[in-house]
């Protein structure tokens, strides 16, 4: 099916369902674009071996989970592709040519790889597939072609080598001369565009927890149990909201609070479509005319509205797990027929096809 929309490719790593972060990150402007981009979403299983190796049946899980939740959030299987990564394995062969194109000190000054060590704790016992996942999402990129890659702020290293490895691989086999621009690449023979990244509107939200000793908020993230699912149901939301950290020096609901740094006024900044409540209210709660209990109510409500359409259509495809299995049957194939034909005219371009 030949498509004249401009193609998009991103994804995640199956460690879990995904929460109201990846949503206000990436998710979001996926829905968004899966109207005008060409979508391709991949499930990157093989990345989430890196450091779960030992967890094979939770990886398998998450990646029904991953999917669900996609479907759930709003992800049309027909108008969009979601794909499972070790499924196609022209990635992991193009992965293979890619990695002979960066230098191993390259991988590692990668600043999100250098995070991953340090808050993962992985000290010196990460596997050597842990530095090569980097690689490899340059292959996931590279084999799709696409034109953007909407990602969260922490993934902007990877997309930066991906630009870097495209470079070299366009001047050393199909070329282009060193000084041309990014956007002329292609038009000057290169077989992969210098891709460009797409933020989302939040670089990084919260979780519903305290800050740390350092007195700073911490990111949303499942494993420091401070995360808004988009699975969870109403009760789950409900308390969650209820226990949320807020300003500790107030007492009584009549003193003035403080909303900066504050998770509700934070969650209420990003997620109240009616912004003029949240103004009125916080000038309110500096000034100890409202409590926390009424705005937390509030903030219960708006979450409400964006989850209980993700519920609703869980609900449908959780009857039928069939169905989820058979949509990234379909997409897999769709990006194995993608991956195969940018794998075919990369090994033109090495001069690897032999028969
Ligand atoms: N590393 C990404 C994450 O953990 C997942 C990923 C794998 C990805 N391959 C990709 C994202 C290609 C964008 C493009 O979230």
């Amino acid at each position: 099916m030949a498509t004249s929309k401009p193609r998009l490719l991103t994804g995640d790593t199956p460690t879990g369902r995904l929460h109201l972060g990846h949503y206000v990150g990436s998710l979001e402007n996926r829905i968004a674009l899966q109207e005008t981009y060409d979508c391709y979403f991949i499930i990157a299983n093989i990345h989430a071996f890196t450091t779960r190796a030992d967890k094979p049946n939770e990886i398998r899980e998450s990646v029904i989970d991953i999917a669900t939740d996609f479907l759930a959030a709003g992800i049309d299987p027909n108008k969009s592709t979601i794909f499972i990564q070790s499924e196609v394995p022209a990635l992991s062969e193009l992965t293979y040519f890619l990695s002979m194109l960066i230098p191993y000190p390259r991988v590692m000054r990668n600043p999100t790889i250098k995070d991953e060590i340090r808050d993962k704790k992985l000290g010196d016992n990460y596997p050597f597939g842990f530095l090569l996942y980097a690689v490899g999402q340059t292959a996931d990129i590279l084999a799709f072609r696409p034109d953007i890659v909407p990602v969260g702020e922490d993934q902007v290293p990877h997309i930066e080598m991906t630009r870097e490895v495209a470079r070299k691989f366009n001047q050393l086999y199909c070329g282009v001369d060193p000084h041309t621009e990014d956007k002329d690449y292609v038009k000057k023979g290169g077989l992969f565009p210098i891709v460009e990244v797409k933020l989302g509107r939040a670089r990084r939200l919260i979780g519903t927890s305290g800050p740390d000793e350092n007195g700073n908020l911490l990111k949303m993230s499942k494993s420091l149990n401070n995360a808004i699912l988009l699975s969870d149901d109403a009760d789950m939301i409900a308390r969650k909201v209820m226990n949320m950290y807020t300003d500790p020096k107030r007492l009584k609901a009549t003193d003035p609070g403080t909303t900066e740094n504050n998770p509700l006024w934070i969650f209420h900044e990003m997620f109240n479509p009616d912004q003029q409540w949240v103004q009125d209210a916080e000038e309110r709660y500096r000034s100890g005319k409202i409590g926390d209990v009424e705005c937390k109510k509030r903030l219960i409500e708006v979450l409400e509205n964006l989850i209980s359409p993700m519920r609703k259509r869980r609900a449908e495809f959780e009857k039928d797990p069939g169905q989820v299995i058979d949509i990234l049957k379909k997409g897999t194939e769709k990006a194995r027929n993608v991956a195969n034909e940018t794998l075919r005219l990369a090994k033109i371009a090495m001069k690897q096809d032999y028969f």
